[in-house]
């Protein structure tokens, strides 16, 4: 079923990453597929995403590179794909009174908990990006979580037990989504002030606390100072004041 802003509903599925990629070729630039109900919901690092039916949004949004812009991104550009993900997720909790931070790269924390996941699959042509589905896991209603997941919390849970309708929170995150791909990715220059708003957005930023080198597995001081052009993550060693560069899980936050 299609309804209004493109937004695909299915009751259930394996998985809305893995549906969208089965469906790619049907599928417009921008494109929303969701679902009540993932029976393989997967995360980041091969780990799997749990969710209770019906009680949170679990969706991917299809971008397609080729169509509707002129220009070209490249390999290199993908971390601002999670960089719009991400702060169109805060932004939206930010119009629900949440205020949400991003926990590099891309997992949407309120104060010490996950409420949020995004997984990022795209694909290459050569060198240039040709396609990314853009799967998102935000907790909406849910208020119990198994104990095996690590400081979960959800929009009710931080809003007084609040109910929320999910096909209104899908709908008001997408105009979001496709404003922040409108604004950023068409013109040019776009990049830049996308990379600064997320520095603005980034959780425990410029403050000092533990980190796990996953590399070596040494605990030390840290201080994030900021993000590389490619996405990696810039720690200050406060003991030594040397900056150093982190990739995606070569570096642990000690919660
Ligand atoms: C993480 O490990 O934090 C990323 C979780 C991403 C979960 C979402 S739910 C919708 C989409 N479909 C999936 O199978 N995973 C993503």
């Amino acid at each position: 079923m299609k309804n209004k802003n493109d937004i695909i509903w299915l009751d259930s599925t394996d998985s809305t990453n893995a549906e969208a990629k089965r469906r790619i070729s049907e599928l417009d630039n921008l494109s929303v597929l969701s679902t009540l109900s993932q029976t393989k919901g997967r995360g980041q690092a091969g780990n799997t995403w749990s969710s209770d039916d019906s009680k949170n949004l679990l969706f991917s949004i299809v971008i397609k590179f080729g169509e509707g812009i002129s220009q070209r991104f490249r390999a290199y550009d993908q971390f601002a794909i999670s960089q719009i993900a991400s702060l169109a997720v805060t932004d939206f909790l930010s119009e629900m009174g949440i205020e949400a931070k991003i926990k590099w790269p891309n997992d949407i924390y309120v104060n010490d908990r996950k409420i949020c996941g995004i997984l990022i699959e795209n694909s290459l042509r050569g060198k240039w990006l040709s396609e990314s589905i853009v799967g998102i896991g935000l907790n909406i209603n849910q208020k119990n979580f198994d104990v095996t997941i690590h400081n979960p919390t959800s929009l009710s849970l931080e809003t007084n037990m609040k109910e929320y309708d999910i096909h209104t929170c899908l709908e008001d995150l997408t105009i979001i989504f496709r404003k922040y791909w409108e604004r950023y990715f068409i013109i040019e220059d776009g990049l830049n002030v996308l990379s600064r708003l997320y520095l603005s957005q980034m959780w425990r930023m410029d403050e000092m606390h533990q980190f796990r080198d996953l590399t070596s597995g040494i605990i030390f001081t840290g201080i994030i100072r900021g993000i590389t052009d490619f996405g990696h993550l810039i720690v200050e060693d406060a003991d030594s004041g040397t900056k150093k560069e982190f990739g995606f899980k070569e570096i642990g936050y000690l919660i």
